[in-house]
């Protein structure tokens, strides 16, 4: 039996199947890239890996339901996804401090986050909720609103919300955790592993209402269980390495501190 707001140790591949059809409302899979040296990412064909998962989520999703799957930007390149989930948008990720700098290529400073809804319309897309500042083009809109190309222009009548704007599919607002990041668990899980809680956040806020199921199924040391619980959504998670599901049981129920009272 998989229980609710528990990260279960195994293989996602051998345990998705278990999940019955149509029974999570969100899939937050920040599983293998195919690209560092950890065993764990060591896929032979990523493309072929995805299109499996897709299949599967495509399976396990309510109608409207939600999965973003991330990667590097060939994720899903020459895999043909159409007959089980809509390709709505590829976020791009962007990172400019990336460390590693190419000598004979552009240097590679984004993750692909591909999101997918199961049916044409999401179930739930709360853009308030993720809305971001849009100062750049009040300020914009103010120096032009009285051009008549733009005034009388089909965004003429556009109203500009005070809550922000869409976010759009690049963020670059959302940075990498470093060494000095304070969410960071351990110096051991930072660039592979731990993701920040912003970038989760969003996905969450954007796909999910409260009492939500949420599948991570690689779950990593818990980002996704941490923001669950702050949000009040329902987290389900896989994860084969049993130290990171044990960070991240810490992360989420921390153990009571101890005071020690000091009189003078
Ligand atoms: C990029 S990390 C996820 C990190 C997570 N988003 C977080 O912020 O903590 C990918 C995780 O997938 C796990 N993993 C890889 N293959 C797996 C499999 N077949 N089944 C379950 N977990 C797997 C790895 O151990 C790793 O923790």
């Amino acid at each position: 039996m998989l229980t609710l707001n528990h990260i279960h140790q195994g293989d996602s591949l051998k345990l998705l199947p278990a999940l019955p059809e149509s029974s999570v409302d969100l899939i937050v899979c920040d599983g293998p890239y195919g690209v560092t040296a950890n065993e764990w990412d060591k896929i032979s064909n990523i493309q072929e890996f995805n299109l499996n998962l897709i299949k599967e989520f495509s399976r396990i999703l309510k109608p409207g339901g939600a999965a973003y799957l991330f990667g590097k930007d060939d994720c899903i390149d020459f895999i043909d996804y159409r007959p089980h989930l809509e390709l709505k948008s590829r976020i791009i990720w962007y990172q400019p401090s990336r460390l590693a700098q190419g000598r004979l290529n552009y240097t590679n400073n984004y993750d692909v986050i591909c999101y997918f809804t199961k049916g044409l319309r999401p179930a739930t897309f709360d853009l308030d909720a993720i809305r971001v500042a849009q100062l750049v083009e009040l300020e914009h809109r103010k120096r032009c609103e009285n051009v008549p190309s733009v005034k009388n222009g089909p965004f003429g009548k556009t109203k500009f919300n005070e809550l922000g704007k869409n976010p759009g599919n690049v963020w670059g607002d959302i940075k990498q955790l470093t060494y000095k990041s304070k969410e960071l668990l351990s110096r051991d899980v930072l660039n592979t592993i731990q993701k920040p809680e912003k970038l989760i956040e969003r996905l969450v806020k954007a796909s999910s209402k409260e009492g939500d199921i949420v599948l991570d199924p690689f779950a990593g040391v818990g980002t996704t269980w941490a923001v669950c619980k702050n949000l009040n959504r329902n987290f389900l998670g896989f994860e084969i390495n049993h130290q990171f599901i044990e960070m991240a049981e810490t992360r989420i129920n921390p153990p009571a501190q101890e005071f020690c009272l000091k009189f003078a």
